[in-house]
């Protein structure tokens, strides 16, 4: 067995899809907020959240928010708009590290997207875009944080990944999602391996739910 030893890692983002997250401001325009602590299980979707980003603020306001998720070749788009918030005045926290800015989408030159059951937009360039409403905001960390439970009301996607024939699938050959590790991006590996329950690889996919 391998000896470890104690260790103080600054962060522990050991490799998470990047979501950019679209919620609406207080003059209806639609900001985005990257992040990376974002999970799914069934129809529920977990975002973790500082407190402090305007991305709180508005979800405490209007409900409604699109996770939009970009594929390895929108990492540039990330990072431009990386250090912003839309918040304004910048908290004192986030002083050191970001400055306020009320369009992001021209920053990252994204493209915005009408939703068709939420207000904040889509960004057009991710190629899957999950309209959600807020289930549960949850303060974790002594309200420093807040875990939101989103209930996913439409999912869209290009068609460019999906499986041409079949149940709806996303072909995993034609989609490299933006992952986040350790404060650098990366692109998805090769594959090492595939669940029993996952479609076959040169056949129309078949019923399988996850
Ligand atoms: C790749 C990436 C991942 C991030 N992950 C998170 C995260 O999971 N949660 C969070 O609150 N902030 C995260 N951030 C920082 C926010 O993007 C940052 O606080 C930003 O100012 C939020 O924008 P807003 O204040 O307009 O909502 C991440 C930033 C980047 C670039």
């Amino acid at each position: 067995m391998e000896r470890t030893r104690n260790v103080d890692l600054p962060v522990l983002y050991f490799g998470t899809p990047v979501a950019l997250i679209t919620t609406v401001n207080p003059d209806g325009s639609s900001n985005i907020s990257p992040i990376s602590s974002a999970w799914a299980l069934g129809d529920r979707y977990m975002l973790g959240l500082g407190s402090e980003g305007q991305a709180y603020a508005n979800l405490q306001r209007v409900g409604e928010l699109v996770i939009n998720l970009p594929s390895a070749d929108l990492a540039p788009a990330v990072e431009a708009i990386a250090p912003t918030t839309g918040r304004t005045p910048v908290p004192d926290e986030k002083k050191a590290s970001y400055r306020h800015e009320s369009d992001k989408w021209s920053l990252g030159g994204l493209t915005r997207v009408n939703s068709q059951d939420v207000l904040p937009l889509r960004i057009g360039e991710c190629p899957v875009q999950i309209e959600a409403r807020v289930a549960q905001l949850i303060e974790i960390d002594g309200g420093s944080a807040v875990a939101v439970e989103a209930e996913v009301l439409r999912v869209h996607a290009h068609e460019s990944i999906l499986r041409p024939q079949g149940p709806d699938r996303v072909d995993t050959d034609k989609w490299q999602p933006l992952y986040y590790s350790f404060r650098h991006y990366f692109a998805q590996g090769a594959r090492v391996g595939s669940n029993f329950r996952a479609p076959l690889l040169d056949e129309p996919a078949a019923a399988m739910s996850s």
